[in-house]
C-alpha cells in the first residue's frame, strides 16, 4: 500500500530544497474535514525557515506541484496546501491490500527478535480482584497484542502480590478468628473478612501488629507452618483469579509473583551494600534519594523483612538476565508513580545502563457510575460480579433481539466482556474513568458491542452474498463520499497501531474502531449492497470484506473477540 504522506513529502521535498522529505513528512496532517483535502501541509510550519507568510508559501507551492496520477487536485487555502487524492487509485490500492492481507492487515515485523516484558494485572493474594486491576489487565493485555502484531516477542508477567507483611496479618487473623470450612467455602470474600477484622482489632490491641510482623519474619525464614498457610491462601485466591482470566480469555507467560524473588533478594541486598548505596536510618536500610528530590527507597525494615520495592529491584535484575528485554513495561495505577521512579533510580545508581528500558505506564482511577447494579463486598467492587452482570445483560438483549442465536451463552460472554473492557479502554489511560452500565451496553453507542455488532453485520452481508468476493473488483464504482470515507479509515489502521505502540495507548485503537464502524454504518445505510448488478455488488462487497477484517484485527488488538453472528 502506498504511503500517501511519503509520496507527497517526496514531491514537496523537490520544491523546498531547504528541507528533506522526512521533515516534511512529519509536518503533513490528515485534515479533520474532507473539504480541506485528504492530506494537508500547514504552511505556517515553514514560515520561519522560508521567511514568507504561510499564505504566500501555499500559493507559490500550489503552482509548482507537478501533475500526478495519484493526486486529483491541490488547493492553497488560507496558508494550507490541501491535497485531494485520486479516489479510484486510492480505493483500489487500499482495498486490494486488505483483501490480500486479511488477518495480517496492519501487522509488521519491526519487532523481530526483540523481547518486551509486560508486567500487568498483578492482583494481590487474599484480596479481591477489583475493578482497578481490570484496568491494568485490559491495558497490559492490549499492549501485549499490539507488540505481538508488530512482530515483537512480548512476555506477559503476572507479578502477583503474594508476599509481604499482609500475610503475617492474615495468619494471625486466621488463627484467631478463621475457620477452615468458612474459608474453603467463602474464598477471597472470607479471607477479606478476617483481614478487615484484623485491622479493627489491631486498633484496640496494637500488639497484634507485632504478632503479624513476627509471622511474616517467620515466612521469610522458611517456617513450615507459616508457609503452608500462605500457600493455602494463595491457592484459594488463584482459583478465583483464574475464573476472571478465563472470562477475559487471558493467559500469562509467567506467574512469577513477589514471593518468587524471596531467594533472590539477599544477593541484591549484598550488591547494594557493595556499591555503597545502603544507609541505615532508624534501624531500617534505605537508599537515600534526596539528591534526586525523592523520599528514600526503603529496602529492609527494622525487623529485617523486605519490601515491595526490594522485590521489584530483584525482579527487574532477574528479568533482564532471563529475558534480555528491550523494554520492561509496568502497568499500574498512577498512585504508584513515585514507587517506580524511586526504584528505577536505584537501578540506575547500581550502574545498570538498562535503567532507561524500564517504563512505568500509569493509568487513572476507576469509579462506578451505576453503583446500584454492583454487588459490594466491603468497599470494593468485584470484577467477577461486574463481568457476570454484563454477560447476563447481554444475554437478555440477545434473547430479545435474536433468541434463536446459536451458541448464545458464549456470544454473550464475548460481548459482555467486550463491553466492559472496551469501556475501560475508551479514554486516554491516564484519565479517571467512570463506569456506566447504560453507556457500556448501549448497542448503538460508542461501545464494544457496537463495534462487534458492526463486524457481525459485515459478516452477515458476506454470508448472504453467497459468492466469494472477487479480488478483481472495479474501484471506479466505489465513487460516493461514504465509500471513499470508509477507504480512508481503512488506510489509517496501520498508522494507528504504530501510534498506539509508541504512546503505549490502547485507546487509540478503541477510538479508531468506533470511527471505522461509524463510517461503515453510514455507507451501509446510504447504499444498498446486495444489488442485482453483479459488478457493483462485488465492488461494494470488497469494501465490506475489507471492513470486516480491519474491525476483526482491531478488536483482537484490544483483547476483544469478534463473533461472526450476534
Ligand atoms: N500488586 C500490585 C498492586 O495490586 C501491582 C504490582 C505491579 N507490578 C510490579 N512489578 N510492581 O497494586
Amino acid at each position: 500500500m502506498l504511503d500517501i504522506k511519503l509520496m507527497i513529502s517526496d514531491l514537496l521535498a523537490k520544491k523546498i530544497p531547504s528541507l528533506n522529505s522526512e521533515d516534511i513528512y512529519n509536518m503533513l496532517e490528515y485534515p479533520p474535514d474532507d473539504k480541506m483535502g485528504d492530506v494537508a501541509l500547514p504552511c505556517f510550519k515553514l514560515s520561519r525557515i522560508l521567511r514568507k507568510s504561510p499564505i504566500q508559501i501555499a500559493e507559490e507551492l500550489v503552482e509548482e506541484i507537478p501533475t500526478n496520477p495519484r493526486i486529483e487536485k491541490v488547493e492553497a487555502v488560507s496558508g494550507y496546501l490541501n491535497f485531494f487524492l485520486d479516489k479510484k487509485t486510492f480505493i483500489e490500492d487500499v482495498l486490494s491490500t486488505v483483501l490480500k492481507k486479511q488477518d495480517s492487515y496492519g501487522a509488521r515485523d519491526i519487532g523481530k527478535g526483540k523481547n518486551i516484558v509486560i508486567d500487568y494485572s498483578a492482583p494481590n493474594i487474599a484480596k479481591p480482584f477489583h475493578i482497578g486491576h481490570l484496568r491494568s489487565t485490559a491495558i497490559g493485555n492490549s499492549l501485549y497484542k499490539i507488540f505481538k502484531f508488530l512482530g515483537y516477542n512480548p512476555i506477559g508477567v503476572n507479578h502477583l502480590g503474594d508476599w509481604g507483611t499482609q500475610f503475617g496479618k492474615l495468619i494471625v487473623a486466621y488463627k484467631k478468628w478463621g475457620s477452615k470450612e468458612a474459608i474453603e467455602k467463602g474464598g477471597i470474600k472470607e479471607l477479606m473478612a478476617i483481614y478487615v477484622k484484623f485491622h479493627e482489632e489491631a486498633e484496640k490491641a496494637p500488639a497484634l501488629e507485632d504478632e503479624a510482623r513476627q509471622w511474616f519474619v517467620k515466612m521469610e525464614q522458611g517456617d513450615k507452618e507459616a508457609l503452608e498457610l500462605w500457600q493455602w491462601f494463595k491457592d484459594i485466591s488463584l482459583k478465583e483469579f483464574n475464573k476472571v482470566y478465563d472470562l477475559l480469555g487471558i493467559k500469562f507467560d509467567s506467574y512469577a509473583g513477589e514471593s518468587f524473588y524471596e531467594d533472590k533478594m539477599p544477593a541484591v541486598i549484598e550488591e547494594l551494600k557493595e556499591k555503597n548505596l545502603l544507609t541505615e536510618s532508624e534501624g531500617a536500610m534505605i537508599v537515600d534519594l534526596e539528591e534526586y528530590d525523592m523520599p528514600p527507597c526503603l529496602i529492609i525494615k527494622k525487623d529485617g523483612s523486605t519490601l515491595y520495592a526490594t522485590r521489584d529491584i530483584a525482579a527487574a535484575i532477574y528479568r533482564k538476565k532471563t529475558y534480555d528485554f528491550e523494554k520492561c513495561i509496568y502497568v499500574t495505577g498512577a498512585a504508584q508513580s513515585l514507587h517506580f521512579r524511586q526504584w528505577f533510580k536505584v537501578i540506575e545508581l547500581m550502574g545498570y545502563d538498562w535503567h532507561d528500558q524500564l517504563i512505568h505506564v500509569p493509568f487513572g482511577i476507576v469509579s462506578l457510575g451505576g453503583e446500584k447494579l454492583a454487588t459490594r463486598t466491603g468497599k470494593v467492587v468485584l470484577l467477577e460480579d461486574i463481568l457476570d452482570q454484563a454477560i447476563n445483560k447481554t444475554l437478555d438483549i440477545i434473547n430479545q433481539k435474536n433468541p434463536n442465536l446459536e451458541n448464545k451463552e458464549e456470544i454473550a460472554r464475548q460481548m459482555g466482556v467486550g463491553a466492559v473492557v472496551f469501556s475501560d479502554l475508551s479514554n486516554n489511560r491516564i484519565k479517571d474513568v467512570s463506569f456506566s452500565w447504560d453507556e457500556i451496553l448501549n448497542f448503538d453507542g460508542e461501545t464494544g458491542p457496537y463495534v462487534q455488532y458492526t463486524h457481525a453485520r459485515a459478516c452477515s452481508l458476506l454470508r448472504k452474498a453467497e459468492k466469494e468476493v472477487d479480488p478483481n473488483f472495479n474501484p471506479a464504482l466505489l465513487s460516493t463520499e461514504e465509500e471513499f470515507k470508509v477507504a480512508k479509515a481503512l488506510y489509517l489502521f496501520p498508522d494507528k497501531i504504530m501510534t498506539a505502540m509508541k504512546e503505549l495507548e490502547p485507546s487509540i485503537i478503541t477510538r479508531y474502531l468506533v470511527d471505522l464502524a461509524q463510517d461503515f454504518n453510514r455507507f451501509y445505510h446510504e447504499h444498498p449492497i446486495l444489488v442485482e448488478d453483479e459488478v457493483l455488488r462485488n465492488a461494494r462487497l470488497a469494501l465490506v470484506f475489507a471492513v470486516k477484517y480491519t474491525l476483526k484485527n482491531g478488536l483482537q488488538l484490544i483483547g476483544l473477540s469478534a463473533p461472526e453472528r450476534v
